[in-house]
């Protein structure tokens, strides 16, 4: 469920200079889509439609059918493999060729030789489905990463949280880039980083270290800590924090249009004993992240920012040109930003 809707009257959709990056996006999670469902989606500015059949194999196809038009996501319905249209009832396998138009005696010739959808490449990963936009319709050019703890019974993996808000998947991942408003957005003293390292459609960074709490005998314990934060691409980034408490923090951007996105966090955790101090631990931990202080804090600040195409950077700020650098390769064609280059 959206919780926090974006509260600005402008139209800030000319503010950024790029269209919608290519990756990998959620568009639902694998738990919530059981056979024979079927969802209307409106992602990456255009809109399309989400079953899995009766085999339980996915299909994400573009919304508006071939024939006369109809939305197949409002009161389409699997059938067998496919899913028929509401309207007159053609049907649609996963790789969109029509399976079947049941009242017609000729099947048009086209329809046997190509698809008559585009299908968007799907995939089943960490309990997300994710799909594969790009704005040419290029086959994926990397992978998502899977992280089996969501699938794994010994893990807690149902802790979601969802918002939209007036931003980008590169404005909304630079906020981690942006050591010196952790200060200021969230009362945090800097939050460090790491070290990050930058591979192909992969940044990587990682700190380690030790930290120090009191135990409920008012004893100190020092745990090791280990912080890794991959962002393979536009659309999915994992942080896992490895201390005192073991989270896995996925961070899923879907973008709505250029300067709309879906943000969604979905944790996994060792599961605890139900009621233990230690559980509630691990679901405070959660919650500080996405509440007041945590996500919530940054809402209104994405809702009514611009974009700073060469913005004043000063020592402190965090590499937020090298990142920028970074994520231009996600835009493809037209959509490529104008942007500062890295010294
Ligand atoms: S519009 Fe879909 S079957 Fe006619
Ligand atoms: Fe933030």
């Amino acid at each position: 469920m959206i919780n926090h809707l974006p509260d600005s009257p402008i139209d800030r959709s000319m503010d950024f200079p790029w269209g919608v990056p290519y990756g990998w996006y959620f568009v639902g999670y694998a738990d919530e889509l059981k056979p024979g469902d079927v969802k209307p989606l409106r992602y990456f500015e255009r809109e399309q439609v989400l079953f899995r059949n009766e085999d339980g194999e996915l299909g994400m196809l573009d919304a508006h059918c071939p024939h006369l038009g109809a939305h197949i996501g409002y009161g389409g319905k699997v059938n067998g493999k496919s899913v028929a249209c509401p309207f007159h009832g053609w049907e649609f396998r996963p790789d969109g060729f029509c399976s079947a138009i049941p009242y017609a005696k000729k099947f048009p010739p086209i329809a046997k030789r190509e698809p008559l959808l585009h299908s968007y490449p799907v995939k089943e990963a960490a309990n997300v489905i994710w799909a594969w936009y790009h704005p040419e319709n290029i086959e994926p050019i990397f992978d998502v990463v899977d992280y089996p703890e969501y699938t794994d019974p010994a893990w807690n993996n149902t802790m979601r949280y969802e918002w939209i808000a007036y931003t980008s998947p590169q404005e909304e991942a630079e906020n981690a880039v942006d050591i010196a408003h952790f200060q200021f957005v969230h009362g945090a003293p800097g939050v460090p980083e790491g070290k990050a390292v930058y591979e192909g459609h992969v940044r990587r960074s990682r700190s380690d270290g030790r930290f120090e709490v009191m135990n409920e005998n008012g004893e100190m314990e020092v745990f090791e800590s280990h912080v890794q934060t991959i962002a393979n691409g536009a659309g999915q980034k994992i942080t896992t924090l490895e201390a005192k408490l073991k989270v896995w923090l996925m961070v899923l951007l879907t973008p709505i249009k250029r300067n709309l996105t879906e943000i969604r966090f979905s944790y996994a955790y060792p599961k605890q004993e139900p009621g233990s101090a230690l559980e509630k631990e691990y679901f405070d931990y959660c919650e500080r992240i996405a509440g007041e202080t945590g996500l919530l804090a940054d809402l209104p600040i994405f809702n009514n920012k611009v974009h700073r195409t060469n913005p004043l950077i000063v020592d402190g700020d965090g590499d937020i040109l090298r990142y920028r650098q970074w994520f231009s390769q996600f835009y493809a064609g037209d959509d490529v930003p104008q942007q500062m280059a890295a010294e």
